[in-house]
């Protein structure tokens, strides 16, 4: 749980409470960071995931599985906008990508603890629905480089180009789904 109570019950909060008093673009980074990079962009959809996962391997609860599907379609969209917003805040300030690479870099490994950290509590070997530890792990790990190629790519385009970017992504995505059926 130690992982788990720094990015909750101090990152989170701080990084969020911050934005009463503090203003500057940077606290805004910070925020977006924390909030839409890590817990929404590798903890939730992480957590979707293994929703997902251990529903399909087993053939249960169709109706649920499919509503988890829907719900985790509109997290994406959520994700993507904090993108978009960081897009727009790192081009805006001279310290902004450094700003917000330190922050991610900085929660990342707390973010994989709160995963290896609930699973603490099962044998790795047999843990229920079939599921392992390594599978959620390369997930997260694959989240938090998929949104820092992005902002990558990203980094020095004009409003224009960034909002482009972002309905271009958006289509793409809506696209795999329609194909993933
Ligand atoms: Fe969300």
């Amino acid at each position: 749980m130690k992982s788990y109570r720094r990015l909750f019950v101090v990152e989170l909060p701080a990084a969020m409470d911050a934005l009463k008093t503090d203003h500057s673009t940077e606290a805004q980074i910070r925020a977006s960071v924390t909030y839409n990079m890590i817990v929404e962009g590798v903890l939730a959809e992480t957590g979707y995931h293994g929703f997902r996962e251990s529903l399909e391997a087993n053939g249960k609860m169709p109706g649920l599985l499919e509503g988890i599907r829907l719900v985790s379609r509109d997290e994406s969209r959520h994700i993507r906008y904090g993108v978009f917003l960081l897009d727009r805040l790192i081009n805006e300030s001279p310290v902004g990508w450094d700003v917000m690479n330190r922050h991610m870099n900085e929660l990342l490994a707390p973010a994989m603890g709160v995963i290896s950290e609930f699973w603490e509590g099962y044998d790795e070997e047999n843990a229920p629905f079939g599921q392992r530890m390594e599978t959620y792990l390369d997930f997260a790990s694959t989240q938090f480089d998929k949104r820092m190629k992005v902002l990558e790519r990203d980094r020095g385009k004009s409003l224009a180009e960034i909002e482009r970017a972002a309905i271009a992504d958006l289509v793409a995505d809506d696209a795999a789904v329609g194909a993933a059926g």
